[in-house]
């Protein structure tokens, strides 16, 4: 299967307009499709909607935005795109119809995942061009914060293909849960249903409102299912026989009828009562701003859970690790091919751009964001010389003992900028280096910086001199060995 510049979407409502922002916040471009001319208009406000919260999301050197374009023209996007998302309403017969329709103008090696929400694979692919690259990839709302992806294959799915959609998916900052066996609703539906149908029960008997039973989990087990899910905190209630004891305690309440399996009637009484109890939760707010509220909170989770390496925190970890590892490579690249390395003259270490919640009340750049891209530029030359997450384990670090940081001119919102890195100096155990920030619109100096690192064994908590391999690629080479230029 192909390398995904272009992802394709088919459909562009709540769904596609996630699934673009994503896609374009981690270097993608994305052809839009819908049959809805005015969807440009409606995606274009979503991605800009999605920017704030994704901007906040990892602070890590993301490659340039991707592009985004729109069309009516569902033929030409099958054309053009490496990867197509199919996000169109959840009606077998048109997801059929209209898949096996664009799947005559997509070359063979593009795959084409549906979003559906619980439409088995097999039934999709029935009357599809080369149905062994048709798959289901089932994400969760808000596409561009919640990490999870559905990957579900039907009969005629090829590995191949199943292998191809995960490497995408966790390109851009996923956790691709590969399902064994198709199955309605997938997994996570399937569960989440059993839990609203008990919520429309309990609405309908009068045994509490839509807040109450909303409250009965977002102070309890919903702090508890971001890091663990039920399985492994029921283990932890088992006390120290774990889950054995916990389903031999509690096992015979299964069989009591707490709860219901049929659905209730969706009278017009019980749709009134479900629409009441939401709008007093909601208490005046509109939509966008509950939904920026929760990505707000969904944010401040990932970060957390990030500590702890947990989660959808140890998949944000390992994206980080990877953008951080890519500017690396690139920096070292860079060195190779440099006509001497940074210890004998600045070399572009960084491509970046001010993101627009780094802007201050005097709209430029603020003060603390200066600190991170040069650090990210430190970053990505000291894994140009090896040290990186593996070094890092296995006891040395580099740490800042001191910043100075001169300011020269303005950086404004979405400004392109980069960074130039020199090592000034470097013995067993320090190394000086000189940042020179740069718009890259006329290559203006904004900024300057000199900082000084400590090699440090981290487990004794001390300074150690560092291996003569990372020093020998930091440190300034004599003049007669320096590289010819
Ligand atoms: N909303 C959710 O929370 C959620 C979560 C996960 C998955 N899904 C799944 O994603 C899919 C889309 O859901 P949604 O909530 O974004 O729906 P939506 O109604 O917001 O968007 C559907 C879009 O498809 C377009 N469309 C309709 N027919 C089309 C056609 N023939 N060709 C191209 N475009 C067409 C519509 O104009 C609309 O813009 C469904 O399969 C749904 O089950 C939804």
């Amino acid at each position: 299967m192909r390398q995904v510049r272009t992802l394709g979407l088919l459909g562009t409502g709540v769904i596609g307009g996630g699934w673009a922002a994503r896609a374009l916040h981690f270097g993608i471009d994305v052809l839009a499709a819908d049959v809805k001319p005015e969807m440009e208009q409606w995606i274009r406000g979503a991605v800009a909607n999605a920017e704030g919260a994704l901007a906040r999301l990892t602070f890590a050197p993301l490659p340039p935005k991707g592009r985004l374009s729109f069309t009516t023209d569902l033929h030409a996007m099958a054309r053009q795109a490496d990867f197509i998302q199919e996000n169109i309403p959840e009606q077998l017969e048109l997801k059929r119809r209209v898949l096996a329709d664009v799947s005559r103008h997509a070359a063979p090696d593009v795959v084409i995942a549906s979003s559906t929400s619980g439409l088995m694979p097999s039934d999709l692919q029935r009357d599809v061009q080369a149905p062994e690259r048709v798959l289901v990839a089932h994400p969760f709302n808000p596409v561009y914060l919640l990490p999870l992806v559905e990957l579900v294959g039907g009969r005629q799915t090829s590995e191949a293909a199943m292998e191809a959609a995960q490497r995408f998916f966790t390109y851009i900052g996923m956790h691709p849960l590969r399902v064994r066996r198709e199955v309605p609703g997938h997994l996570t539906d399937r569960l989440q249903e059993a839990l609203w149908r008990e919520i429309l029960h309990m609405v309908n008997e009068d045994v509490a409102t839509t807040g109450e039973l909303d409250d009965s989990i977002v102070y309890g087990p919903g702090l508890r299912w971001a890091a663990m899910g039920t399985n492994l905190i029921y283990h932890l209630a088992g006390g120290e026989t774990g889950m054995r004891h916990m389903l031999r305690q509690f096992g015979p309440c299964l069989k009591w009828p707490w709860t219901k399996l049929e659905a209730p009637e969706l009278t017009e009484a019980l749709i009134d009562k479900m629409v009441a109890g939401t709008q007093a939760q909601a208490a005046g707010r509109s939509i966008r701003e509950l939904e920026r509220l929760r990505d707000d909170c969904l944010v401040a989770i990932q970060q957390v859970l990030k500590q702890y390496n947990i989660g959808a925190g140890a998949t944000l970890r390992s994206l980080e690790e990877r953008l951080y590892g890519e500017a690396g490579a690139d920096a070292r690249r860079k060195l190779e091919h440099a006509p001497a390395a940074a210890s004998a003259g600045p070399l572009r270490m960084l491509e970046t751009q001010v993101r627009p919640e780094w802007i201050d009340y005097n709209g430029h750049m603020t003060d603390s964001r200066y600190l991170q891209v040069f650090g990210d530029a430190t970053d990505a030359l000291f894994r140009s010389a090896g040290i990186d997450d593996a070094y890092r384990k296995s006891g040395g670090a580099m740490y800042t003992v001191e910043t100075h940081v001169k300011h020269h001119a303005e950086a404004r919102a979405l400004e392109r900028l980069y960074v130039t890195t020199q090592v000034l100096d470097c013995d067993d155990k320090r190394v000086r280096v000189r940042h020179s920030l740069h718009r890259g619109r006329d290559d203006a100096q904004v900024a300057s910086a000199e900082q000084l690192y400590l090699h440090v064994n981290t487990a004794a908590g001390k300074a150690a001199p560092m291996p003569e391999t990372v020093r020998a690629r930091l440190a300034p080479a004599p003049a007669s060995q320096a590289r010819p230029g």
